[in-house]
């Protein structure tokens, strides 16, 4: 150990659900952490918005500021521990840490997956490095693995379930009956959503987590902006229902695979058959399972959200760099991009399909239904009459389709819309396989 580090000196930027866990852990395990890196890990300072503020866990009043200049300024701070989320001003201070040599360790999946190719390189300019490990899927190690021990494959195919909060609800939404908005607000009393939800129920952070994590796995860059997404607040109970009858649950996905006309890379709600393993993946638990060449698919699950959990992956980067740091080593693995990424149109995608569909009551209309279908190349796998409306002369019927183009299905759907016969198109959901 160099006589010059006698402590590793933290700045802590944000004490909320993740900052107060690492606050509370760094404290309690300090003994531990200490003989891993050879010297103590220290906070010495910790911004806030509050300082009045009530917290799970506070270290010493007197490290808190509001100031970040007195982080900033500190010379005794080495690493930089950003956990106040949004793209601003995080963005900013995580750039301010990597120009004045500090190494960051950081949980904010909107500012890597937005601008951390060019926060990498800066780093790597500035010969310090970030460590983003909770960005994506909370305490599942997922990052590191694609940085290190995924290296000798070519990674195929990302499928992750990697936001809780959706997860929690169309977990609620499968088993209790429950409908979307109830489901929200429980989610929201437990804590697992926001008072405004959109971030997480129409996908964006999703998105980020899934940027982040095939920009890696492809050794591209993906922005957040390719990826297509579609959130879950159209899905009703009917469609939990009716796909528990047909042996499927719906989940959001993020599924991003190499295909002949470039990276197909997308969000969204998904019929997915009970018996695969991410089927399984239930509440606020999160799952990455990626595909390479020689190893094949590894699924890696956990707790994608909290405070001890997410914690955990964040003072695994800190450990890691305070390593680095005593030891004198300045190398570590780096995203190494090989290319730009051509991302494949939408249109193109290949899959099958659910809908659901409101019909009037004549005869003839399934196969007018079926000719339209038909016109694009979709063939039904099976066609099932759900609940029929005496008063109404409706009735509802629910399509599965053979592996149609999406160019197909779009069309085929807007044709149906013009059909007297058809009262109403209720929803239409992307059925994957991740096995
Ligand atoms: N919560 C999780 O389970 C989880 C899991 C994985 C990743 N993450 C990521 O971790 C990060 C933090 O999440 P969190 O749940 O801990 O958030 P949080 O509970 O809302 O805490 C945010 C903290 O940052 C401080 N802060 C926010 N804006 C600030 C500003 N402009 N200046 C100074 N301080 C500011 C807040 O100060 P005050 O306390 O004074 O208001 C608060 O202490 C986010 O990027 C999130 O996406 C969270």
């Amino acid at each position: 150990v160099p006589a010059s580090r006698h402590s590793i000196g933290i700045g802590l930027l944000g004490l909320g659900v993740v900052g107060s866990g690492v606050a509370r852990i760094l404290d309690e395990k300090a003994a531990v952490y200490a003989s891993r890196v050879g010297v103590p890990l220290v906070i010495r300072r910790v911004l806030v918005r509050d300082i009045e503020k009530e917290r799970a866990f506070a270290p010493d009043r007197s490290l808190l500021t509001t100031d970040p200049e007195a982080v900033f300024g500190d010379p005794e701070i080495d690493v930089i521990v950003e956990v106040m989320g949004g793209e601003h001003p995080a963005y900013a201070y995580i750039q301010r840490a990597v120009e004045t040599g500090r190494y960051v360790v950081t949980a904010n999946k909107e500012v890597m997956a937005k601008h951390g190719p060019d926060l990498l390189g800066l780093a790597q300019q500035k010969g310090v490095d970030i460590l983003y490990e909770a960005s994506v899927g909370g305490g599942i190690p997922v990052i590191s693995p694609l940085k290190r021990d995924l290296l000798a494959n070519s990674v195929s195919a990302i499928a992750a379930i990697i936001n809780g909060t959706t997860n929690y609800i169309l977990t609620r939404m499968a088993r209790d009956g429950m409908g979307y908005s109830e489901a929200l607000r429980q989610a929201q009393d437990l804590g697992y959503a926001e008072s405004d939800p959109t971030n997480d129920v129409e996908g964006f952070d999703a998105a980020y987590k899934l940027a982040i994590l095939a920009s890696l796995g492809f050794h591209t860059l993906v922005h957040p902006d390719q990826v297509y997404r579609e959130g879950i607040t159209a899905i009703t109970d009917r469609d939990f229902r009716y796909a528990g009858e047909l042996g499927y649950v719906i989940k959001l996905l993020a599924l991003a695979r190499r295909e002949p006309d470039g990276l197909r890379i997308r969000v969204h709600p998904a019929l997915v058959h009970d018996e695969e393993p991410i089927a399984k993946v239930d509440g606020v638990f999160n799952a990455i399972q990626l595909e390479g060449d020689l190893l094949g698919r590894v699924l890696f699950q956990g707790r994608g959200a909290g405070s001890l959990p997410t914690t955990s992956a964040v003072v695994a980067d800190l450990i890691d760099v305070a390593i680095g740091l005593v030891r004198g080593w300045r190398d570590r693995l780096n995203w190494v991009r090989e290319g730009q990424a051509t991302v494949a149109p939408m249109e193109s995608l290949r899959t099958r399909y659910y809908m659901r569909l409101t019909l009037a009551d004549q005869p003839g209309v399934l196969a007018r239904i079926a000719s339209v279908l038909g016109d694009h190349s979709i063939s039904l796998a099976s066609v099932i009459q759900k609940e029929a409306d005496e008063s109404a002369q409706t009735a509802e019927i629910v399509i599965m389709t053979h592996v149609a183009t999406e160019a197909g299905l779009s069309k085929a759907l807007a044709e149906l819309r013009t059909l007297e016969a058809v009262v109403g198109v209720g929803n239409c959901i992307r059925v994957e396989t991740t096995v």
